[in-house]
């Protein structure tokens, strides 16, 4: 008997009917096809966002390949929280802690810009903490996003959100005052639930996000650093020096592989 391959060819897939899904499909696949060894790797952390949803669609279309089946199968998938470990088992993949599992052959993650150095600001979704958990533990980490991503100049100029920084609760006002005072942020607001007075966000472990505003960032690892720094931070959405490739997809079905 012939194995049946089921893992739908990339230039055969129907629209999904709206082109920023196009993009971002294009990217994941693509990314998955060209960097997840199914016979070598058997650690692969999985990100958060609307992006990598297809980085897992397309894992576990491995998963139900005869051909890869028996491989795919003994992978275990590293989340970066709730949505991510949701996406694992939607998909029919087995879930992992990194306790567990402390080193991880691959990441796959998204990102809300990137320089041309493959520096991030990540954290549009509030998982920054264990999304930097999961990539900095991560043998490969490789980002997936649409081209409207890529920063057109320095780190800040175009993501419209700013740097996010995780806080522990009780320090969130004095992080805040830190960060204006002391590191000059433009603005330090506290992500506030849907509508007006719904209250904070709360991250999956249990803390606030300050989204902070800096403008163009000259040095993205020495805003990192002082950020670091302040008492009550838990962690910042720059990520510096620490992803390996981008795949940025194009409506078309176009990818820019940086
Ligand atoms: C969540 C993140 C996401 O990876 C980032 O927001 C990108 O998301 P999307 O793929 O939906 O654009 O950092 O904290």
């Amino acid at each position: 008997l012939m194995a049946s391959i089921k893992i739908p060819k990339i230039s055969e897939l129907p629209s999904l009917g709206h082109p920023l899904e196009n993009a971002k499909r294009a990217a994941a696949y693509r990314a998955v096809d060209e960097n997840l060894d199914v016979y070598q790797h058997r650690v692969v952390g999985i990100g958060s966002g609307s992006t990598v949803i297809y980085v897992a669609e397309r894992i576990g279309q491995y998963l139900r390949d005869d051909e890869y089946r028996d491989y795919v199968s003994k992978f275990k998938c590293v989340a970066t929280g709730y949505q991510s470990k949701q996406l694992i088992m939607d998909n029919g993949l087995t879930y992992a802690i990194l306790e567990q599992y402390p080193h991880i052959d691959i990441a796959f993650d998204g990102a809300d810009e990137i320089d041309c150095n493959l520096d991030l600001i990540k954290g549009g979704g509030g998982c920054l903490f264990q999304e930097k958990l999961v990539s900095t533990s991560a043998k490969i980490f490789v980002v997936v996003a649409d081209t409207s991503k890529k920063s057109p100049r320095r780190l800040g100029s175009h993501w419209v959100q700013g740097v996010p920084v995780e806080v522990v609760p009780a320090a969130y006002t004095r992080v805040q005052d830190d960060l204006l005072n002391l590191l000059g942020a433009k603005t330090a607001t506290l992500r506030q639930g849907g509508k007006v007075k719904m209250g904070p966000v709360v991250t999956d472990n249990n803390n606030f996000i300050l989204d902070t505003y800096f403008g163009d960032i000259d040095d993205p690892k020495k805003l990192h650093d002082r950020i670091k720094a302040l008492v009550g931070v838990v962690e910042t959405g720059l990520f510096i020096n620490n992803a390996a490739k981008a795949y940025l997809g194009s409506p078309d079905g176009e990818v820019l592989i940086t």
